[in-house]
């Protein structure tokens, strides 16, 4: 078990524990009033939790069905109601718009595929699944949505921003940490910002 503001969180040997990049995402989720959430690769369901305390409604989304079940126990077990949970890999179960989604991606430059490792797991490049994501993600996006992506200093976060702006997203660096092993960053984006 986690805490996490007033949230009680459990987790899971495997599904991915809440970290510094999840709680720097979370503290910069800016939610407003009747939005539609999408918070993909879900995990514990953290930040679907953290965003549906303004959201209308959200979905988390995780590739992972153990994460999908334990994001619905923390649901339950925090007495949210407003949120729903399904497995789908990136955006295939996927077929309505949002005001926001958010993503705490896989980054890590390793390739591993087991349950746990999908988690961290981005290829040799770090950056597998976060391309796919970037390719599909504004046709889900509202006209004025925005989506906030963790990106790692694992990564190269001008690259990343270049493939944002090859897909049309337009983004903004709005919070920056350093760690020990690496700095993170979290980019603002949206279609109307280019
Ligand atoms: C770094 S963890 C973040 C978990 C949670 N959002 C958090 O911030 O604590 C990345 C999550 O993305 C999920 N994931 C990895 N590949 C995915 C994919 N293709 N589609 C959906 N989720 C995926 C993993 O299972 C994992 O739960």
């Amino acid at each position: 078990m986690i805490y996490y503001r007033n949230l009680r969180m459990k987790t899971h040997p495997e599904v991915y524990e809440p970290a510094e990049d999840s709680f720097l995402l979370a503290e910069n989720l800016c939610v407003g009033d009747g939005w539609r959430v999408l918070d993909m690769g879900t995990g514990t369901g953290l930040l679907a939790l953290v965003a549906a305390e303004n959201a209308e409604y959200v979905l988390g989304v995780d590739v992972n069905p153990v994460a999908v079940g334990l994001a619905l126990e923390n649901a339950v077990l925090n007495g949210v109601t407003n949120v729903g949970f399904k497995v789908s890999d990136l955006f295939s179960g996927i077929r309505e718009r949002f005001d926001l989604i958010v993503f705490n991606p896989p980054y890590l430059p390793v390739d591993e595929d087991d349950t746990l490792g999908m988690a961290w797991s981005g290829g040799l490049d770090g950056l597998s699944v976060v391309k796919r994501f970037i390719g599909s993600a504004p046709k889900y996006l509202s006209r004025d949505g925005v989506m906030m992506l963790l990106v790692s200093s694992f990564n190269d976060v001008d690259h990343v921003r270049d493939l944002l702006e090859e897909n049309g997203l337009g983004s903004e660096v709005v919070s920056r940490r350093r760690f020990f092993f690496e700095e993170l960053f979290v980019l603002r984006c949206s279609i109307s910002a280019i």
